[in-house]
C-alpha cells in the first residue's frame, strides 16, 4: 500500500470548501492506501495567533476529521508539535533549501503582504517544514488543492538533493490534486475562493441548520455583466447543488434556469435544506467528539506514537547519512 500524507492547519473553521476539495477525498483515500493526517499546528504559529486558544482549535479540527470520516485507527491522525522529529528534520533541510527559491513561493508572498507587520523568519521557511512532514514519513502521495502544487514541488525538489548529497533516502512525492476538482466559491464574493479567515463567505461543517439557511440565502447571485453566461454566483449555487442535491433535483433547476423561469428564493431554499441534511451527521459526530475530550486526546496520542514510531526510523538514517553520529 502506497503510503499517503497530508497537512491540514487548525486554525479557522473547516468548511465546505475544504470538505469538497480535500477532506471527502482523504476520507476515500483510506481504503486503498496507508494514510497519514496530521494538523499542522507548527505551520499555523508563522501568522499571528491566538495561544490560548490553540489546544481547543486543534482537537476541534481533530474531531471534524474524525466526524467526517477519518479513521484513527486505520490512519494515523496526530499532532505535528507531537513529533518532534518534524522540527529536525525541518532543521537538515534548511541547509539544502536555496533561499531564492523560498523568496518566489507565491505563498510566502501573498502572506508576507497579509502580515506586513509580522514577515517573520517561519514564514519564509513555511515550505521546508512542509517538505519535512511529508519526507519524514516517506510519503509517496499527497493530496492537496492545487495552491500547494508550488510547496510539492520544493518537497520534490528537496529529496532529490538529499539523496544526491547523501545517497538515496526519500521518494519525490506525487501530488494527488482532486480528481473532479470542486471549486467552491466564497458566497459572498463568488468571484473568489470561499475562505475560512472571510465570515460570511463560508458555511462551516458544523455550522448550525438556521446558520446555513441565512448563509445560503444571503449567498450573492448576480454579480458580473449581465448577459447569457451564468453569474459566477448562480454557477456557484449550482455547483453546490451538484455536490448535495439529487440529480433529478439538479436536472429540475438546470431546466428552469435554462427556460428562465428560475427563482433564485426556490433554488437557495433546496441547495440550504440539502446542505443542512448533508452535514448532520457530521455535526453530531463532533459534537460527541468534542463531549468527550478525554477520548479524542487518547486518540491523538495513539496517534502520535504510531507516526512517531516511523519518524523515528527515518531520522536514524537521516542523521547517519548526513554524519551526525559518533561513527
Ligand atoms: N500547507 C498546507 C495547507 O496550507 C498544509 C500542510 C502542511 C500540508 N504540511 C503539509 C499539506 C504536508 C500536505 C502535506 O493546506
Amino acid at each position: 500500500m502506497a503510503r499517503v500524507f497530508s497537512g491540514i492547519q487548525p486554525t479557522g473553521d473547516i468548511h465546505i470548501g475544504n470538505y469538497l476539495g480535500a477532506v471527502r477525498n482523504w476520507v476515500k483515500l483510506q481504503d486503498e492506501h496507508e494514510c497519514i493526517f496530521s494538523i499542522v499546528d507548527l505551520h499555523a504559529m508563522t501568522i499571528p495567533y491566538d495561544a490560548k486558544a490553540m489546544p481547543r482549535e486543534v482537537l476541534d479540527k481533530a474531531a471534524t476529521l474524525i466526524a467526517c470520516g477519518i479513521d484513527p485507527e486505520r490512519s494515523i491522525l496526530y499532532v505535528q508539535s507531537h513529533v518532534r522529529e518534524h522540527t529536525e528534520l525541518c532543521w537538515i533541510l534548511n541547509t539544502i533549501t536555496p533561499l531564492g527559491q523560498l523568496e518566489r513561493m507565491t505563498q510566502f508572498k501573498d502572506k508576507a503582504r497579509q502580515h506586513k507587520q509580522n514577515v517573520n523568519a517561519g514564514l519564509l521557511n513555511y515550505p521546508i517544514l512542509q517538505a519535512a512532514d511529508i519526507l519524514l514519513y516517506k510519503a509517496e502521495m499527497v493530496p492537496v488543492g492545487e495552491d500547494q502544487t508550488q510547496h510539492l514541488e520544493l518537497t520534490r525538489d528537496l529529496a532529490r538533493k538529499f539523496n544526491h548529497l547523501f545517497g538515496e533516502t526519500f521518494p519525490e512525492p506525487k501530488t494527488l490534486l482532486p480528481e473532479h476538482a470542486a471549486r467552491v466559491m466564497a458566497l459572498n464574493d463568488p468571484t473568489s475562493k470561499m475562505s475560512k479567515s472571510v465570515p460570511g463567505s463560508y458555511i462551516a461543517l458544523h455550522a448550525e441548520p438556521d446558520e446555513i439557511r441565512a448563509l445560503v440565502r444571503r449567498a450573492v447571485t448576480d454579480t458580473g455583466p449581465a448577459g447569457d453566461a451564468m453569474s459566477p454566483g448562480v454557477a456557484n449555487l449550482f455547483t453546490l447543488l451538484q455536490e448535495f442535491s439529487a440529480p433529478d433535483v439538479v436536472a429540475g433547476f438546470r431546466a428552469a434556469y435554462e427556460d428562465g423561469t428560475l427563482r433564485y428564493v426556490d433554488l437557495k431554499q433546496q441547495l440550504a435544506e440539502d446542505i443542512v441534511k448533508a452535514l448532520a451527521p457530521i455535526r453530531e459526530r463532533r459534537a460527541a467528539l468534542l463531549a468527550d475530550l478525554d477520548t479524542l486526546r487518547d486518540m491523538l496520542r495513539d496517534g502520535a506514537e504510531r507516526a512517531r514510531a516511523i519518524a523515528r526510523e527515518v531520522m536514524a538514517e537521516v542523521r547517519e547519512k548526513t554524519g551526525l553520529v559518533l561513527g
